[in-house]
């Protein structure tokens, strides 16, 4: 049992079929990531818009080595079953296109693809970057994908996701540790959404010999927040995907703080992360385990008051934790050689930063205000071959959740292209993916992972 009784209801049998009688939307049962679970459930289709794709060739590599079935018509007979038979995942090269006529061979291949996707399935379109483009027909082609898979996202069943992903030019063979996100249920409550590879000149890297079950072994991360809530399943994800991890709480969530550290075999710092003295005290605990590899900036606090009703105590707390804290970090990290090169930092923001909420004007200030900090901090990493991104998390299932109002509640979970919310989980595969050495290209990016919905905590 979920604390999402409506979930709960319609995918029991008896709800079943009262919800089938009487319409009630389904929930889908979400697959989600176990170590050893293979890419895809089963085969894939794979087009391409134009005799100039440039990345066709990379997916098909990548799902041949691993075995996986692959057919270039969408219409072909899968599995050993027929032409309706379902698929894993519909995969097209829309990049090379010249004007929106080009559109037209991408509907062709995804109207099959969107007929035959399988529950939890994977719609992934590969796109050129708008901003790349050198004409207006060009640029409008490449921005129309935009709108077809955020669109095609509402129209996806059963768990099925349905996301872009724009290739810079000569990036094309960066795109491994993202495809492997994409297309895994490591992507569960990744829906809708755009995200850009290779966009801030000078990235370097590889993804030679990585061990894509422990994709950050050897690697020393900090988690701060993580006593509770989504920093204590980050903790955990980081943990199973090989890194050691220092937990960093508040003194007062001391237990709560050494459990997660004893849950992962790490260690726990009592800090304030508003304190002074919280950077010097970081790098000096990280430079005793040998510095730090992965930052993720987790901590974070709701005030939330009318803006007519606002006072300057409340509006300053939040700031101060969310925003000004990990400024002051990011400060001490870029001018310390205990932030290792090739390091990754990544950040939580959220949809109140995105689509605002009521009632959160100082938090949606400050989760607004982390996105800033990404984009003008992503071009300072370069050289350290290291990266930030941000995670903004939309209706998650936690504490803070379930403080809600039951409308308010029940809206932020059913207005998702997923009807329900997502777990503390979806964010941290997320933030466990941004972290890998072998996501170098992806740098100064902000994902939303909320089910396509625009109402966030
Ligand atoms: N739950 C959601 O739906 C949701 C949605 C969007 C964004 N977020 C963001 O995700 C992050 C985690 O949220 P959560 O739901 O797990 O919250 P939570 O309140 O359960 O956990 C936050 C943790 O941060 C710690 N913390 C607060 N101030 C601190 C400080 N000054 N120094 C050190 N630690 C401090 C708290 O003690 C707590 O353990 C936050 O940044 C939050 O804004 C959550």
């Amino acid at each position: 049992m979920s604390n999402d009784w409506y979930s709960d209801f319609v995918n029991s049998s008896f709800g079943r079929t009262i919800a089938g009688q009487v319409g009630l939307p389904p929930v889908p049962r979400l697959r989600r990531w176990e170590p050893g679970q293979p890419l895809l459930s089963g085969p894939a289709l794979l087009g391409t818009a134009t005799p100039d794709g440039r990345v066709a060739k990379v997916v098909r590599s990548l799902l041949t080595d691993l075995g996986i079935e692959v057919h270039d018509d969408p219409h072909a007979p899968v599995g050993g079953g027929s032409s309706t038979s379902k698929v894993a995942a519909g995969i097209v090269d829309a990049t090379g296109l010249s004007s929106p006529a080009d559109l037209a061979e991408i509907q062709g291949f995804l109207t099959p693809v969107m007929r035959r996707i399988g529950p939890s399935g994977r719609i992934l379109v590969i796109g050129d970057v708008p901003a790349e483009a050198t004409s207006p027909a060009v640029r409008a082609a490449r921005r129309a994908l935009e709108g077809l898979v955020r669109s095609a996202g509402k129209e996806a069943r059963y768990g099925a996701t349905v996301n872009l992903v724009h290739v810079a030019a000569g990036a094309e063979n960066d795109i491994e540790s993202t495809l492997r996100f994409f297309l895994s249920s490591r992507s569960a409550f990744v829906h809708g959404q755009r995200l850009d590879v290779g966009t801030v000149p000078g990235f370097a890297g590889s993804s030679q010999g990585v061990d894509w079950d422990r994709p950050l072994a050897g690697r020393t991360a900090v988690v701060t927040g993580a006593a509770r809530g989504i920093g204590a399943t980050v903790a955990k994800t980081l943990r199973r995907d090989g890194a050691t991890v220092i937990c960093v709480d508040v003194p007062s969530a001391g237990d709560a703080l050494a459990r997660t550290a004893n849950d992962v075999g790490g260690s726990a710092l009592q800090l304030d992360i508003t304190a002074d003295h919280a950077p010097a005290t970081l790098l000096d605990h990280a430079a005793r385990h040998g510095g730090l590899d992965v930052v993720v900036h987790n901590a974070g606090i709701t005030r939330d008051k009318l803006l007519a009703n606002q006072d300057r105590d409340r509006w300053n707390s939040v700031i101060d934790v969310n925003l000004n804290a990990q400024l002051t970090i990011n400060d001490a990290l870029l001018g310390s050689d205990v932030f290792h090169r090739g390091g990754r930092i990544v950040t939580v923001s959220s949809m109140a930063g995105i689509a605002g909420n009521r009632g959160q004007t100082a938090y949606g200030a400050s989760k607004a205000g982390v996105i800033g900090m990404v984009e003008a901090t992503a071009p300072l990493l370069v050289e350290k071959d290291a990266t930030i991104n941000a995670v903004a998390p939309g209706f998650i299932e936690t504490a803070m959740t379930a403080a809600m109002p039951v409308g308010t509640r029940e809206a932020g979970r059913r207005l998702s292209s997923m009807a329900q919310g997502g777990l503390p989980v979806d964010v941290a595969e997320t933030i466990a993916w941004f972290a890998q050495a072998a996501s170098y290209a992806v740098n100064g990016q902000v994902l939303r992972v909320d089910g396509q919905n625009y109402l966030g905590a």
